[in-house]
């Protein structure tokens, strides 16, 4: 048959700077717990003067790049909700940092946290018209909304880059998928606005409504049931989303799956539903409780980078799969269900198999190495940051900050200048 078509590499970057969310609950006085605990999050990534969604793609792709070189590279689609013009696509500066070929198609794609999903499919189909050609995908984002709001302890920042390819080393992407459309004013950013405006809890339910949606369109488009899906991975705003969304799937498919947010909890949890599923005359050796127990389908590992990302919109769904990939004991062979979902709103259920010797690619160490080598912010820089609008009219040059490869160098004639840092 076909060659198979998937990820063949992924990588995930994000900024220099981290905000501290028990820092931002000592300065409004808020319960840290109700971060923690009741949104999921630990603390948010904050960009430096001299970053942006450019910088932070550039620096996601670049170590793929290195890997498997461009041969074939032909296509890259960038997708992304904060965008840094209204008209030039954000890929071209990628593209001229990289010193990629310029025998490329680039274009940016949008529909909020969705669009790295269509930008997926789209690299798909076009790997299945030609398979000797790759595709890069990246997902890049700074989640802003503004001071004072429920909306500003849910910001960050995160870039993923992933390379389509036949025959890929990583995830092979099955066909079947399942879609919904609502138009609905959950959450959008109008034009003259840095922030997005949201109605947070409509976002909520848009969200669980375009779950039931795309998963019933799964199941009569003949996907698999809930039983023939090992692992769970949802679109993350705030890691406590995805549980909301894993009991809300819970509840349509009349599965007990994980709900434990916190790893640990979750593995705990994972086993003994583990124990349960292998039943049989095993079985009888288990305790009643832990027999009946909801099996793990990789809830608390796939928050584990997001918890300290914070919103990366597009790209948080892909950084909740690599947290899979490089944190779960062993996904060989395993089936992963993948919930995306963009307010306004779109959402799309399809599915995933892990392919043998996937392991051998682990980024844990660079991503934990990343998020250690963020430079905390007071929350008084902080706000000041957030404050600091650059306005096109006014050539700037912006101070050196960001340790990571590629700059923000500042705005001339009205363009934005890019540089090795
Ligand atoms: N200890 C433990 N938990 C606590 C607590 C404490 N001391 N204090 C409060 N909590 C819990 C609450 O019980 C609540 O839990 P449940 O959700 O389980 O009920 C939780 O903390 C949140 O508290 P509130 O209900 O008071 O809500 P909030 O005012 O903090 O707002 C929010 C939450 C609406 C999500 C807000 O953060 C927001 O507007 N975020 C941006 C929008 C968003 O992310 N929406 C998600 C869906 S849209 C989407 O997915 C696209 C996207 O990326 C934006």
């Amino acid at each position: 048959g076909a060659a198979p078509i998937g990820i063949d590499d992924i990588e995930l970057s994000t900024t220099h700077h981290v905000v501290a969310l028990d820092d931002f609950a000592e300065a409004n006085g808020t319960d840290p717990a109700k971060f923690h605990l009741g949104l999921g999050q630990d603390e948010f990534s904050f960009p430096a003067p001299d970053e942006d969604i450019v910088t932070m793609a550039a620096a996601a792709v670049a170590p793929i790049i290195e890997r498997s070189g461009t041969e074939g590279i032909r296509t890259m689609l960038f997708a992304t909700e904060s965008g840094t013009d209204q008209s030039k696509a954000a890929g071209m500066a990628v593209h001229s940092l990289l010193g990629l070929p310029s025998q490329m198609r680039i274009v940016e794609v949008k529909e909020a946290c969705y669009s790295a999903t269509a930008a997926l499919q789209a690299a798909v189909g076009i790997v299945t018209r030609a398979p000797e050609h790759r595709v890069l995908v990246i997902a890049s984002d700074v989640a802003r909304y503004e001071l004072d709001t429920p909306g500003e302890p849910t910001q960050g920042a995160g870039a993923v880059a992933m390379l389509v390819s036949a025959n890929p080393k990583l995830l092979e992407i099955e066909p079947v998928s399942g879609l919904n459309s609502a138009d609905v004013d959950d959450f959008w950013r109008p034009n003259d606005s840095s922030t997005a405006i949201v109605d947070g809890a409509l976002s909520v339910t848009a969200y669980l409504d375009a779950l039931t949606g795309a998963w019933t369109d799964l199941q009569d488009q003949g996907g698999p049931s809930i039983d023939e899906i090992d692992r769970v991975l949802y679109h993350q705003p705030f890691t406590k989303m995805a549980k909301k969304a894993q009991v809300h799937l819970a509840g349509l498919t009349g599965a007990q799956l994980d709900t434990e947010i916190v790893a640990g909890a979750g593995a705990e949890a994972g086993a003994a539903g583990a124990a349960g599923d292998s039943a049989g005359a095993g079985a009888a050796s288990v305790a009643p409780e832990a027999s009946a127990g909801p099996r793990d389908t990789g809830l608390a590992t796939s928050t584990l980078y997001n918890r300290r990302l914070g919103n990366s919109y597009t790209a948080s769904l892909y950084a909740g799969l690599c947290a899979l990939l490089d944190n779960d004991a062993d996904l060989t062979g395993k089936r992963i269900g993948l919930f995306s979902y963009g307010s306004g709103s779109v959402g799309e259920f399809f599915t995933a198999r892990v392919v043998p010797g996937y392991d051998q690619y682990t980024r844990r160490q660079a991503v934990t190495a990343a998020l250690e080598a963020r430079v905390p912010l007071s929350i008084d820089a902080y706000r000041a940051l957030h404050s600091t609008e650059l306005p096109s009219a006014e050539d700037v040059s912006t101070p050196k900050v960001t340790a990571g490869p590629f700059r923000f160098a500042g705005i001339r004639g009205r363009a934005r200048i890019y540089e090795r840092a």
